[in-house]
């Protein structure tokens, strides 16, 4: 057959170039070009204007549009079911993207077995072979009576194995091993991700086929990694937390169906991933003592509220520029708190290293840490631990003040829940009649926050 023709296109100034070279010739960009499939040509460019183009999509008025509820199918699985918003969307595309090894593969086995009795399940692998895939069944106690499965990698034969067996839900297991005969370039590269990707969306949306994605992010963010396909598919969901911890989060960034970072979580065990249905408090370590440093905070990952210690550790420095290093936080957001609390506080860390770190790997994006982190850092300067019973949430603000988060009484009834008998909250945040059982410190200012310390 004829191979399509192909050009390599720069990605930071868009010419197009003949043959591939290191460097783009129009821009002087390095490694910026990619290979992609050459344009057809335009009806319209071909001559006789738009009149060609006929048929297809009407335009008509907005209020004309009657709104359609999708209609959701479980999936089985209750925590996957949460994260895309209460169930799979028919033709719709999640993109399940992940560390290698941290149970990508496990999690969409499960939820295969969970479909297949009541629906036509189609589980394509590239990086397993058969044997291995039941390997893994067995293991998780699965019978695999009712899911087909496919070893394949190029993304024409899988469509062509997919039209004739027309699942409803369709796992590609990972995006990186598939290639497109259309393209040269090797698998796993940004062009061939890309592309097959394509493919595999059109067929979703022709078909009314779920389709799940597996991709693989490296620690650098994968530059062909699954970052490219964010914007064509309608769901991404990532999974976090330290793959030598046994706790796995499941976190959706995008969503087009639902909630954006809503969490699943699981546990990883000898059979799989288990759903941890009550989650709020696994990430606490008991201590028997109070430990300077460490302190519990009430945040809120989606829907649900969390508590999650956060520990900090400062140090004298011998370092020109101390060090300030924040894991699950943002480090930007860590370096301003410890201005506000030098400028607000009268507190100065010029010669100290800070470390600063949330347990259980959970990465938390919201600002209710700001307050907790501080006081974590302040307790560890001190070398004073703080009661075992306090929790704390609120952001801290560039004045020194401390604002209201969203869903502050839902926090606060959380943290009563699981024995914690003192708050320290924004005062906005608190309710009239306070909450039965708890000791709430409301707080406006920073320095009223550390006064209560
Ligand atoms: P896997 O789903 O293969 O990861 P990914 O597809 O994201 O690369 O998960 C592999 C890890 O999970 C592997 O280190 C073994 C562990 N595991 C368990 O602990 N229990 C189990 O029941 C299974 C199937 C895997
Ligand atoms: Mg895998």
């Amino acid at each position: 057959p004829k191979k399509p023709k192909t050009s390599y296109v720069c990605s930071e100034c868009g010419a197009s170039q003949p043959k591939w070279a290191g460097q783009c010739p129009d821009c002087g960009a390095w490694n910026s070009l990619n290979e992609q499939l050459a344009p057809a040509r335009p009806a319209a460019a071909r001559g006789g204007g738009y009149a060609g183009l006929a048929g297809g999509a009407v335009v008509e008025t907005l209020a004309e549009v009657a709104p359609e509820e999708r209609a959701r199918t479980a999936c089985g699985i209750g925590e996957l079911d949460r994260v895309l918003g209460g169930g799979l969307v028919g033709g719709s595309v999640i993109l399940l993207g992940g560390d290698p090894g941290i149970g990508k593969s496990t999690l969409l086995l499960q939820a295969c077995a969970a479909l297949a009795s009541s629906r036509r399940v189609l589980y394509v692998s590239g990086e397993e072979s058969p044997q291995q895939i039941s390997l893994r069944a067995r293991r998780l106690g699965l019978d695999g009576e009712d899911i087909r499965l496919l070893p394949e990698t190029c993304v024409e034969r899988i469509l062509y194995h997919a039209a004739a067996e027309q699942p409803r839900v369709m796992v590609v297991d990972s995006i990186q091993t598939l290639f497109t005969e259309q393209l040269q370039s090797a698998p796993g590269s940004v062009s061939q991700v890309r592309e097959s990707a394509a493919q595999l969306v059109r067929f979703a949306k022709q078909r009314d086929t779920v389709v799940f994605l597996v991709g693989h992010v490296t620690k650098e963010g994968a530059l062909a990694g699954p970052r490219v396909l964010e914007h064509m598919v309608d769901t991404v969901l990532y999974f976090e937390g330290e793959s030598g911890g046994a706790f796995r989060l499941v976190r959706s960034i995008k969503n087009r169906f639902g909630a954006v970072n809503e969490l699943g979580v699981f546990l990883m065990g000898d059979q799989g991933l288990r759903e941890v249905k009550n989650p709020s408090a696994i990430f606490l370590s008991r201590h028997d003592e109070p430990t300077p440093g460490s302190l519990v905070m009430v945040t809120r990952e989606g829907t649900r509220p969390l508590l999650v210690e956060v520990q900090a550790l400062v140090d004298e420095s011998s370092l020109a520029n101390p060090r300030r290093v924040a894991l699950g936080l943002d480090q930007n957001r860590l370096s301003m708190l410890l201005a506000v609390l030098h400028r607000h506080g009268g507190i100065g860390m010029f010669n100290q290293d800070v470390f600063v770190n949330v347990v259980g790997g959970v990465r938390i994006g919201e600002t209710a840490a700001d307050l907790p982190v501080l006081m974590a850092v302040l307790s560890s300067y001190r070398d004073r631990p703080l009661p075992l019973e306090l929790a704390v949430f609120g952001e801290v603000g560039l004045s020194g003040e401390v604002r209201p988060v969203p869903n502050g009484p839902d926090r606060l009834r959380e943290a009563v829940k699981h024995g914690l008998r003192r708050v320290i909250a924004p005062a906005g945040n608190v309710p009239k009649g306070g909450v039965e059982g708890l000791e709430i410190v409301a707080v406006r200012t920073l320095s009223e926050a550390l006064d209560a310390l």
